[in-house]
């Protein structure tokens, strides 16, 4: 499974990059507004940083104006990844943009259906946001499970790229059922190493070290 994070902070990037940790990046307008930047240079910076896919996305309603932003955004560079709403103009800014060779996201993605018509429509990703579901007390990742099985039964291509990632089991949730990706917050991705059974393990050995006396290095 992949791991793309889900920030448009260059500093959050770049440290979970050292760590091999990101396969990608997923921006859009709220993540934009939060970082204080201007979107076509701060999206230029991050595909500069990451090889992996970079999801920027548009911001008209029409699928002419998302057309022509989408053509916009892939200028800044070979690994843009051109994220569109899903509503019949983002799906059919998605089909004309797939064809023309971009890489499309088809992003707020709330049912099984919704994500068949992307598939339909050439999505190379498709975002089902799993925390905006449990929000209102439906299970996101029942959704993920079945668009997995819709995916696996034709065989479609696109890439199942779990997003409104706001827990750690909806990482391990995600690993089981076998999605292709999860974008997940920085603050969510550093929690994944921590576990109590641990702490106090390291705890223990450092105790049990002191009293030996001994130095390695
Ligand atoms: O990837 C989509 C994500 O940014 C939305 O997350 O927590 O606002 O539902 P959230």
């Amino acid at each position: 499974m992949k791991f793309f994070v889900d920030t448009a902070e260059i500093s959050e990037i770049a440290e979970l990059k050292d760590l091999g940790l990101v396969d990608g990046v997923t921006t859009n307008p709220s993540l934009i507004m939060k970082s204080g930047r201007d979107i076509l240079e701060v999206t230029k910076e991050i595909c500069d940083l990451v090889d992996g896919p970079v999801s920027a996305e548009v911001v008209s309603l029409t699928a002419e104006d998302m057309i022509a932003e989408g053509r916009k955004l892939a200028k800044i560079a070979d690994n843009i990844c051109v994220k569109v709403p899903l509503t019949w103009d983002g799906l059919k800014a998605c089909k004309v943009l797939t064809d023309e060779g971009f890489k499309v996201n088809v992003t707020l993605c709330f049912s099984a259906n919704q994500a068949l018509l992307a598939a339909k429509a050439g999505a190379t990703f498709i975002s089902p946001f799993v925390g905006r579901l449990d929000d209102i007390n439906i299970d996101g990742m029942d959704l993920i499970a079945e668009i997995r099985q819709i995916y696996d039964n034709f065989a479609f291509e696109t890439e199942i790229l779990v997003a409104s990632v706001r827990t750690v089991n909806h990482v391990t949730q995600s690993a089981i059922i076998g999605a292709d990706v999860v974008t997940v917050p920085p603050a969510v991705l550093k929690k994944l190493v921590e576990h109590p059974l641990t702490a106090n393990g390291l705890e223990g050995f450092m105790k049990d070290w002191a009293k030996t006396g001994q130095n390695i290095l």
